[in-house]
């Protein structure tokens, strides 16, 4: 008997988890009849997550279903320690949940292995985070293609011109991450997280970290990604402001949707926090 070498039982591992990829994606893709805004791009059911164990056990997420239509700004507030930043790490694929499922572009994630995963978070999703997190010493220019340059794509011209216009960088582009103020450099984090055209656009706090003139400026970028590319983006935010630009708001409470409405002023969404606040 000829006995299967390391790298073939990979090779085989892969193909088998990529047929089963596929088959998934057709089961599921046909529950959706067309694409374009409305569509489900996220979907998530009875998502729990509880970390630790008995006594010490914290329910973070309690049964959680939601749906993000394509197209769209969500904006995902609540209370510290409600859950947010556990359900967005979850709807990203960067954790597991506890019980429940996740589907992203029609791809259950939560059945995924980890190669899957990372590769479907490398094609489907993109991040925004308080911090920016660029990588020092690369230059502007190389941070936005990073992600292509990762999975070995090439940049496609037109859009980076389209990217790189949009977010306002062409005399900055040689410059590293330490020659930009925090607003420029949170936008090249929006220019790397579009430029693979990502089913999803994940942002945490993206203007924490800001002051309020260049926070808005970063608003601005995220809400004409999505009226002028149809760009889907989830953006979890403490900012009444900021959540003030989404389509869609919705409140967690311990670890629960506790609201869930469409446009919100200013206003509405600051007396909403409070009412949340102070019947904790
Ligand atoms: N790794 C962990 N281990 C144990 N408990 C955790 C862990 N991460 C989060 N929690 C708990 O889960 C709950 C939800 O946390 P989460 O970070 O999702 O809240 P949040 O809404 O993002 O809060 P904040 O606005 O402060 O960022 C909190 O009670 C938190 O203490
Ligand atoms: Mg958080």
């Amino acid at each position: 008997m000829r006995t299967t070498t390391i790298p073939e039982r990979e090779r085989l591992d892969q193909a088998s988890e990529t047929l089963a990829l596929l088959e998934h994606e057709f089961t599921s893709r046909s529950l959706f009849t067309e694409r374009g805004p409305g569509r489900a791009v996220v979907t998530a059911r009875g998502l729990s997550r509880v970390y630790g164990k008995g006594d010490a056990a914290v329910h973070a997420l309690r049964d959680v279903d939601i749906d993000i239509a394509e197209g769209r700004l969500t904006a995902i507030m609540g209370p510290s320690g409600s859950g947010k930043s556990t359900l967005m790490h979850i709807l990203a694929g960067l954790d597991q949940p506890t019980g429940g499922r996740v589907s992203i572009d029609g791809v259950e994630i939560t059945r995924l292995k980890e190669k899957r995963l990372t590769q479907l978070r490398r094609d489907k999703i993109g991040f925004i985070f308080q911090s920016f997190n660029l990588l020092a010493t690369l230059t502007a220019d190389e941070n936005i293609v990073l992600p292509l340059s990762l999975a070995r794509r090439k940049a496609d011209e037109a859009w980076r011109r389209t990217v790189i216009e949009a977010v306002g960088l062409q005399d900055r582009l040689t410059h590293r991450p330490a020659e930009l103020s925090g607003g420029q450099q949170q936008r090249v984090a929006v220019a790397r997280a579009l430029i693979t055209r990502p089913a999803v656009l994940f942002a945490d706090e993206p203007t924490g970290n800001l002051d309020s003139r260049t926070g808005g400026e970063v608003l601005d970028l995220l809400r004409r990604s999505v009226d002028e590319f149809g760009q889907t983006v989830i953006m979890v935010t403490h900012d009444a402001n900021a959540a003030s630009i989404a389509d869609r708001v919705v409140f967690l409470k311990d670890g629960g949707i506790e609201l869930d409405e469409d446009r919100m002023t200013r206003d509405a969404i600051y007396d909403t926090i409070k009412t949340l606040e102070v019947t904790r």
